[in-house]
């Protein structure tokens, strides 16, 4: 695939009024861009961010949601309210949430299906330990943590599911997986979401890779064979840094 998906994750970070400000910046570059430009906000930046995205080609996602549509959940946010606000994307299973917030590979598949029954688009995160890694089994690992997420759901919700590759090794580490590990990674998803949903679905499906993409090592990441994009954290947090990846591809 040509076109990419450049998707930023500011985590924790940024008020309205520097979401708002940051969109404006970017608004330019996405329009010129043909790569889908995607930004995951905090929930209080959600409204702000959607209003100013309007009629650009910057696209809105949340970072997290609740699988039910309502009730007693204190400090939850369900799919049925981020879809109210016109949210198009959202994130499910960051390697943050599965370590701090008790996410598992249950919550995480039924998040899932919550966000389809909600017309939102997930960015579903796998990904391994250090240590796992250096015992040698993150395959096992990623291709169990995706087979999990995508019990139950059809061909072509799986086909409409972006996921993210993200070693938690690298993730605002400044250590990046080489271009060859993080293809190997697509590579076994690819192969897992075959034996789920078929051929066609696995050649379709979008696969990025996240853990400290910067300006300088975005083009080899992005260009390994069976990357389809980059989730970005750190990086998406500087006008200038998150252009330069959008951009990646003018250089
Ligand atoms: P960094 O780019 O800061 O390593 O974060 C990656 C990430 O977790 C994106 O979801």
């Amino acid at each position: 695939m040509s076109r990419k998906v450049i998707a930023g994750n500011w985590k924790m970070n940024k008020l309205p009024n520097e979401a708002i400000e940051f969109i404006s910046k970017i608004e330019e570059v996405a329009a010129r861009s043909d790569n889908e430009v995607i930004l995951c906000v905090p929930f209080t930046d959600l409204f702000y961010s959607l209003l100013t995205a309007q009629n650009t080609k910057v696209k809105i996602g949340a970072q997290n949601m609740h699988w039910e549509e309502k009730g007693a959940y204190t400090g939850e946010v369900s799919g049925k309210m981020l879809k109210s606000i016109g949210t198009e994307y959202v994130i499910i299973g960051h390697s943050e949430r599965r370590q701090y917030f008790a996410e598992t590979d249950e919550t995480v598949n039924k998040k899932l299906k919550a966000a389809f029954a909600n017309e939102l688009k997930p960015i579903l995160c796998v990904g391994e330990t250090l240590e796992q890694r250096e015992q040698g089994i993150q395959e096992k690992v990623i291709t169990e943590q995706v087979e999990k997420a995508l019990e139950g759901l059809t061909n072509e919700q799986i086909q409409n599911t972006y996921i993210a590759y993200e070693p938690i090794w690298a993730i605002g580490t400044g250590k990046t997986a080489t271009a060859k590990d993080a293809s190997n990674a697509m590579q076994s998803i690819r192969k897992k979401v075959e034996e789920i949903a078929g051929a066609e679905v696995a050649q379709k499906i979008i696969l990025l890779y996240g853990g400290s993409v910067k300006p300088d090592n975005a083009k080899p990441l992005l260009e390994a064979p069976d990357v389809d994009g980059a989730l970005i954290g750190g990086a998406s947090l500087q006008v200038e840094e998150f252009t330069e990846i959008i951009e990646y591809n003018d250089k």
